[in-house]
């Protein structure tokens, strides 16, 4: 779905009508200040006050901002041929409450090729879990763009092993399920198994979780 114009997010923030804004960004985009425009303008911009004028400036330079990021990355994208008009239509969403917007990128195949998500107050999804979905199926693009699983994942805990993304929660159970070398822990969830520099966690962590299981069968 297309996204609503900039004048007519503004609008909706800020309980006005659309022309009002309008107008206003006219004047702003004219060179005209917000002191000015407050107090010598007020029949062209309906009347808004100070703070109105003021909160619209700031989000005019913001949503501006993003819109020019957004376009360069579309841009890029699309310079891969990866990106159609059909796709670009179905993988944008907003949350103009929340101050989020997300763009999920499918080839041809439906496949995730590239995701962006830009917020206002810095919320995001755990970033290994958006990489997890990259090459993916469209199914994990709408998951995308809801920002979370559509079926509750199991927590994970936090990351041990970064290049294969197992958490300390992941170990523990393997552990649990008989795991007793860094090797085993390797084969039941991978982790430990490129780079190797979390080897050493992995083996404190099972030392830890079959010290544990010892205690507990005493
Ligand atoms: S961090 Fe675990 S293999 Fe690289």
């Amino acid at each position: 779905m297309p996204l609503p114009s900039i004048s007519s997010r503004i609008a909706q923030e800020l309980s006005v009508r659309e022309a009002q804004v309008t107008a206003t960004i006219e004047l702003f985009d004219g060179g005209a200040t917000v002191p000015f425009v407050a107090r010598y303008r007020k029949e062209a911009t309906g009347g808004l006050d100070d703070t109105k004028l003021r909160t619209l400036d700031e989000r005019l330079k913001y949503l501006r901002e993003m819109e020019e990021r957004r376009a360069a990355i579309l841009k890029s994208i699309d310079e891969q041929g990866k990106l159609t008009p059909d796709v670009r239509e179905q993988i944008e969403a907003a949350d103009l409450r929340r101050g989020m917007r997300r763009i999920a990128v499918l080839d041809g195949e439906g496949a995730l090729t590239a995701a962006l998500f830009l917020t206002r107050k810095g919320q995001l999804p755990p970033r290994e879990w958006v990489a997890g979905q990259l090459g993916r199926t469209a199914a994990s693009g709408l998951e995308l763009l809801a920002g979370r699983p559509a079926t509750p994942q199991a927590d994970r805990g936090p990351i041990v092993c970064v290049c294969l993304g197992v958490g300390a929660n992941e170990i523990g159970a393997a552990g649990c399920a008989g795991a007793v070398s860094v090797a085993d822990i390797g084969k039941a969830t991978g982790a430990g198994t490129n780079c190797g520099s979390c080897r050493p966690a992995i083996a404190r962590l099972l030392e830890r979780r079959l010290g544990e299981i010892g205690e507990a069968a005493a």
